[in-house]
């Protein structure tokens, strides 16, 4: 795994790919990185990567909602494998702090990394499989998280009935979530995360002061942002440049 692209790639026989992982069920709108590509193989064939393409388009989402933008280093290529078996080297939204910690720490990325790039979650929806051991039988003491604001808590039980079979429910990250903004952390403080990975922030107190940090300027936040990203989306491991973002050459 890295930024290569690994996960533009089409499912193909007995060869299930990352897109169709259990954790990347939410992932849409492919045709929007095929149209990049097409424009671009039209002018200079053969020269810009997909893996290059998925790292521009990111920051030029953060940047269309209000985030800071910065120079994407390039030369990325693509990769030809992608298994849906190594989604589950993904960190989990149930994770603590010693197992977020391993986890960015084995991809190179440190405890301020972690902190920083947690802030994308000001952006977008979670579904109710992704924070459900919160809100209902969380333990044999609690039924529902105690660290959880019982007003978010109550909220979220509305939303996702105890039979999760209501398709699509969830919440959004924050009560902005197509803007980027330092929210995220002003709710971590409040207890109003949705993820435990969110919460696990506050467990450590060098985790906890960046978060109160990146609460009080959303300046210092998107200035931390910025270097984390490109850390990790240096993190990369191709071997080609695909013609089609969907297929290996
Ligand atoms: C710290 C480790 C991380 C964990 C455990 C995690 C977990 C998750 C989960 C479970 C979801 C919801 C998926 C769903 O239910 O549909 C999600 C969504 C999202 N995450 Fe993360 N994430 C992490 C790091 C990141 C990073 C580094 C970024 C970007 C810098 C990011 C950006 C997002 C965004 C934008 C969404 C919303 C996607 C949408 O609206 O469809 N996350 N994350």
């Amino acid at each position: 795994m890295g930024c290569d692209a690994s996960v533009l790639l089409n499912s193909v026989n007995k060869n299930t790919a990352e897109k169709d992982g259990p954790a990347n069920g939410s992932l849409h709108a492919f045709f929007v990185i095929d149209n990049a590509k097409k424009a671009l193989e039209a002018l200079c064939p053969g020269v810009v990567s997909c893996a290059d393409i998925l790292a521009l388009a990111a920051r030029d989402a953060v940047v269309l909602v209000g985030g800071p933008t910065w120079e994407v280093p390039k030369g990325r290529k693509d990769g030809r494998i992608s298994r849906a078996s190594e989604t589950s080297q993904l960190p989990s939204p149930t994770f603590n702090i010693s197992q977020l910690k391993q986890s960015f720490s084995q991809r190179g990325l440190s405890l301020d990394d972690l902190v920083a790039l947690s802030g994308g979650h000001t952006l977008g929806f979670s579904h109710c499989s992704s924070f459900q051991s919160r809100i209902r039988n969380f333990n044999a003491t609690h039924d529902i998280d105690p660290t959880m604001h019982p007003s978010l808590a109550a909220s979220l039980r509305s939303v996702c009935p105890k039979k999760n079979n209501v398709k699509n429910a969830g919440a959004t990250m924050d009560p902005s979530p197509t803007t980027f903004d330092n929210t995220y952390y002003k709710l971590i403080l409040q207890g109003r995360s949705l993820f435990s990975s969110d919460e696990a922030l506050l467990t450590f107190p060098k985790t906890k002061n960046l978060v109160s940090k990146f609460a009080t300027s959303k300046e210092t936040f998107s200035k931390a942002f910025v270097n984390s990203i490109i850390k990790m989306s240096s993190i990369t491991g191709g071997q080609e440049i695909r013609k089609d973002c969907r297929v290996v050459n």
